[in-house]
């Protein structure tokens, strides 16, 4: 887990400086605020996937704004994890056409699954599990999103796969 007490300890690699440095450019020199969305996704996933105060006040800084305007940005969306998650974080839609489809049975059967509810990371630190609004895949509910894919018409049966499938994963990372 990557932590920080200070944003003086935050330090962003050269790629995502440079990606950083891209969007910045995209907009007028005073304007370096409409960057944030970026920014924030760019830390998140340069720091272990997760924005912890001292990296939206390094944001705040870069962006030369107050760390409140970050925090009201970080807060408002549910794809900024404001606090440590696991490898793998299961962003389960609840919205209507999901739920009708079965949301509510199968984020009992994650919970049942992995150890731990809604909000939480699970005891092997692999699995963080969120509800999200509508990802806009309403007619393949129930789905999920997991980092930048999206796994669609869920049962009991596909979503072990699916766990069983990011666990071997995670242990064929880690033995290389
Ligand atoms: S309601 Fe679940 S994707 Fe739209």
């Amino acid at each position: 887990m990557v932590d920080f007490k200070d944003k003086s300890e935050v330090k962003f690699s050269e790629a995502a400086q440079k990606e950083i440095e891209r969007y910045i450019s995209h907009y007028p020199a005073d304007r370096k605020k409409s960057a944030v969305l970026p920014v924030l996704h760019i830390a998140q996933a340069e720091f272990g996937g997760w924005v912890s105060p001292a990296v939206q006040d390094k944001v705040a800084e870069i962006l030369g704004i107050e760390p409140i305007e970050v925090y009201e940005v970080a807060t408002f969306y549910t794809m900024f994890n404001l606090k440590p998650v696991g490898n793998y974080v299961l962003e389960v839609c609840r919205t209507g056409p999901c739920m009708l489809r079965g949301s509510d049975q199968l984020i009992e059967h994650i919970e049942n699954r992995i150890g731990c509810k809604v909000g939480e990371t699970s005891p092997d630190g692999m699995f963080t599990l969120k509800t999200v609004e509508c990802l806009a895949a309403c007619g393949m509910g129930p789905m999920l999103q997991i980092h930048e894919d999206y796994h669609e018409n869920l049962d009991p049966e596909s979503m072990d796969k699916l766990l069983e499938d990011l666990r071997n994963k995670a242990a064929a990372k880690k033995s290389n």
